[in-house]
């Protein structure tokens, strides 16, 4: 997949930034819907941590239901939406793995309490009860007492390489601004066009 044209990743980190700058609640969360293998459809929030001209990463337990589904149908949709400024940002496009490196790197810099949290949940798997829960967390805390936590395997990050980014820009009466942007596959280059709100 071709990196993003900088003007493209320029609009995303600008748009990104002024969410931040707006102070809004939870400014990078989105929503990612992913299709595993039996065609089930499923949607969750995810929180954006990174964004560069491979596209927009997020973390999460890579044995989860989108873990899983991810693996098995890379393609994926987002959607973020900054209801206070009316903007709205669609994506599609597929999910590569984050390196090692990275993913190691952004870990060591989560509380520590997150760090032993992703060795203790078994994202998406059935939970007897919350004392399950809670006696595998010491359990990790125990085994790290003193020591740096380490990155468990099954957690890590996906980068969402798009091949089609829509801005969504709120105006009056519902006459809305919406410009999409897709990759053609044939010439690797980025075409835009305006939709009808
Ligand atoms: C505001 C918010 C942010 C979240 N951020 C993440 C995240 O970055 N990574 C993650 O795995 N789950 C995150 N979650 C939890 C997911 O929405 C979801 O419950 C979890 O990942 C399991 O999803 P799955 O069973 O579809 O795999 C977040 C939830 C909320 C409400």
């Amino acid at each position: 997949m071709p990196t993003l044209p900088t003007n493209l990743l320029d609009q995303l980190q600008t748009a990104l930034q002024n969410a931040i700058d707006h102070e809004l609640p939870e400014p990078n969360t989105m929503t990612v819907a992913s299709c595993g293998s039996d065609g089930r459809l499923s949607a969750r929030t995810v929180l954006i941590k990174h964004i560069d001209e491979q596209g927009v990463v997020f973390y999460t337990n890579l044995n989860s239901n989108k873990g899983r589904q991810l693996q098995q149908n890379p393609r994926i949709a987002a959607c973020i939406l900054w209801r206070e400024l009316q903007q709205q940002i669609l994506l599609e496009g597929v999910v590569t793995a984050v390196s090692d490196a990275d993913a190691d790197a952004y870990f060591a810099t989560r509380p520590r309490i997150s760090q032993l949290g992703a060795w203790a949940s078994q994202q998406s798997s059935t939970l007897g009860s919350r004392a399950e829960l809670e006696q595998a967390l010491q359990h990790y805390t125990e085994k790290f007492a003193g020591v740096e936590v380490p990155r468990p395997q099954h957690w890590s990050g996906f980068c969402i390489q798009p091949d089609m980014i829509e801005f969504w820009q709120g105006r009056e009466f519902r006459l809305h601004d919406r410009s999409r942007w897709e990759l053609d596959a044939d010439s690797g280059t980025w075409q835009s066009r305006l939709l009808y709100p």
